[in-house]
């Protein structure tokens, strides 16, 4: 098993137009990325096979993309369909293809998979209650200092919250909370026991009415994270996190903001945008400094109880560095409390 084995956006489906090319990066690679005559999306090496010009730098022409360099024309599968230079003597051959990787598109994001074999047996993560009735979508991108570790054990870190965030998500005040958390199947789910309204300005529009909390953290390996809130039965709310690895210290974030408050859903979308911007613009400058520290000083961390949910986390993501299959760990279930 690889972290290459998985699937990564890298565009909204509404992002890439016909006859346009886009420029990308996932994990060090670099990328081209067009729809073909049928609207498929071809995702190539950033790189032409004639003398290695950066074909995003191309333009698209019914649905081929055509060098910026010498004009040598790319089709579908990364095909060269046409050498400007050699007129009507071209001929197609079945090696003369730029390197491809295999995409899909699901729920408006574009995906690629840099798998070298072509294939994987992985499938993208299915983004809750998307475009289902009832359920609006908020989607915002960002771009982070840090690895995708460190940003999914943020996005699903209770204690930074009071601190980081203060009177926008959560005020302090020492509430003694019981978590459940449960390593399984390459996930990390914390699931919060007894947690009752303590969430700043932002409350107004989350939970007006003060009422229980239902609310749970997870992790699924290599790079979701998804926090979900239940305040009632018109009130649910879900925060996905899509962590895309650029380069080891940056990571792109495409963040879903998904949620049910019934006839409040369009009047509470912008009050939603521009209060989980503000939350984010907070862990980006976080995530920033943290990263700066361990560059100077190093990733060793020390450990409380209530890290369990981190350290499940790195335990899963050292497996998959080491070319494991993180679903192989045993289960393991821990209950602890948390002072928040
Ligand atoms: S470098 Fe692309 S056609 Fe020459
Ligand atoms: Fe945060």
């Amino acid at each position: 098993m690889d972290v290459k084995d998985f699937w990564y956006v890298v565009a909204e489906s509404r992002d890439l137009k016909k006859d346009q090319v886009l420029a990308r990066k996932v994990m060090g690679e670099w990328l081209a990325v067009f729809r073909d005559e049928n609207g498929k999306v071809v995702v190539m090496q950033d790189r032409c096979k004639h003398r290695a010009a950066q074909l995003s730098r191309g333009k698209v022409c019914h649905g081929k993309l055509e060098c910026p360099y010498h004009g040598w024309v790319y089709g579908k599968e990364g095909h060269v369909v046409a050498v400007p230079s050699e007129g009507d003597n071209f001929k197609q051959t079945a090696t003369r293809k730029g390197h491809t990787y295999i995409t899909c598109e699901v729920d408006d994001y574009i995906y690629v998979c840099l798998a070298e074999s072509g294939t994987t047996e992985e499938k993208p993560f299915v983004m809750r209650h998307y475009k289902e009735k009832g359920w609006k979508t908020i989607r915002l991108v960002n771009h982070f200092d840090n690895n995708v570790t460190n940003c999914v054990e943020n996005f699903i870190d209770i204690p930074h919250t009071v601190y980081v965030h203060p009177g926008i998500f959560r005020n302090p005040r020492k509430q003694k909370i019981d978590v459940d958390v449960q390593r399984i199947n390459g996930a990390v789910k914390a699931s919060y026991l007894n947690e009752t309204d303590n969430f700043g300005w932002f409350s107004k529009a989350l939970n007006p009415n003060g009422g229980n909390i239902q609310h749970s953290d997870e992790f699924f390996m290599p790079n979701v994270s998804c926090v979900e809130y239940i305040f009632g039965p018109k009130r649910h709310f879900i925060i996905t996190s899509q962590c895309i690895p650029l380069e080891n210290d940056e990571t792109l974030v495409y963040t879903d903001l998904t949620y049910n408050y019934g006839i409040w859903n369009t009047l509470a979308a912008p009050i939603i945008r521009r209060q989980g911007q503000a939350i984010i613009d907070q862990d980006i400058d976080a995530l920033a400094n943290q990263m700066k520290v361990i560059k100077k000083y190093g990733d060793d961390f020390s450990n409380t109880s209530n890290d369990v949910i981190h350290v499940w986390v790195e335990s899963i993501q050292k497996e998959l560095e080491k070319g494991q299959d993180p679903r192989l760990l045993p289960e393991r279930n821990k209950r602890t409390t948390m002072l928040v």
